[in-house]
């Protein structure tokens, strides 16, 4: 019987990898070629669980699975983390490599944004509130990396997380508004067992920051309860939401918004994205709770 594990731990003592390692546009159209179905997972790296669901999903889904990996400055605020964001490329390969992805695409700022480039996606309305409003700009550089990543790699279908559900909307909505030829496929948030929501910010907390921080959970968690319990009034549910986080510190804000607008909702809600956004320590930490609507009714909208 061949041992798996024993010829891949010498190959990549080898230096052998069965991932194609990209980063050029050149070298990534070269490997893409004119056809053929294609799953694209773009990422900034500092891969964990969450990532890999997209990937394993992307790869079960694909003739060919690609991840990207690229920590966009132009979605960074100037106050933001952009050089601190953990960056860890030898473990994101071994890992993509693992999940069985056929490609990595890491390209370089100059590859994605040649000298003197200044062309930039505006996104509309559903990008106004929440962390668009937080982060002013944040989702023109979300838009224009997302762009660029589209043409360059030309995917059949690309996954987003649920976890940062304002973008998985934004994006969807340029998606259609440019009738970009990708579908846009929705996953599942993945989370620890205590039910903090998997983010490569997490390696910001501290152990006490990191106990604090399952305040976002339990605040969602609360809100869904009440909403199990037939509860609909949005106020309510934001109160349930915001009252449980609140032993994190004082949210950002608690959101309860029409899944499909992200406007907030006042009165009766039979379909809600609760969402909050909270500092913990140094990282700034954002969840959400989807009530009354699947993943897959999300991605037909
Ligand atoms: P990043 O934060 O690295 O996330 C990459 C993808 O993984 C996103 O679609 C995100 O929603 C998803 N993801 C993150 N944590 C997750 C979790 N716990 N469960 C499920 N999915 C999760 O989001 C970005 O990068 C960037 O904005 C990007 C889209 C790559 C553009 O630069």
């Amino acid at each position: 019987m061949l041992d798996l594990a024993a010829a891949a731990s010498r190959s990549a003592r080898a230096g052998v990898r069965s991932i194609e390692v990209l980063r050029t546009v050149r070298e990534l159209r070269e490997w893409r070629g004119e056809t053929g179905d294609l799953g694209l997972v773009p990422t900034m790296g500092a891969l964990h669980d969450g990532h890999l669901s997209l990937v394993e999903r992307a790869v079960r889904e694909s003739e060919r699975a690609i991840a990207s990996i690229f920590v966009n400055p132009t979605q960074f605020g100037p106050a933001e983390d952009y050089r601190a964001y953990p960056r860890d490329e030898a473990n994101d390969l071994a890992l993509l490599e693992r999940a069985g992805c056929a490609a990595a695409y890491l390209p370089s700022v100059e590859q994605i944004y040649p000298a003197g480039d200044d062309t930039r996606i505006v996104p509309g309305d559903i990008a106004a509130r929440l962390e668009g409003a937080a982060r002013p700009g944040h989702f023109t550089g979300v838009c224009t990396v997302v762009a660029k990543l589209f043409e360059m790699v030309r995917p059949t279908r690309a996954y987003f997380g649920q976890k940062d559900f304002q973008q998985l909307r934004v994006v969807q909505t340029m998606v259609r508004h440019l009738a970009m030829d990708v579908r846009v496929v929705p996953c599942p948030t993945v989370r620890a067992d205590d039910g903090l929501a998997l983010s490569s910010r997490n390696a910001y907390l501290s152990e006490t920051e990191r106990a604090s921080a399952l305040a976002l959970s339990r605040g969602l968690f609360a809100a869904r309860e009440a909403w199990q319990r037939g509860e609909r009034d949005a106020a309510v549910l934001r109160g349930a939401a915001g009252g449980a986080a609140s032993a994190a510190g004082r949210p950002e804000y608690v959101s309860v918004a029409d899944p499909a607008t992200l406007r907030e909702i006042a009165g009766r809600a039979d379909r809600a994205v609760v969402s909050l956004a909270c500092r913990v320590g140094r990282a700034r930490l954002i969840d959400n709770v989807l009530l009354g609507m699947t993943l897959d009714e999300l991605a037909a909208l």
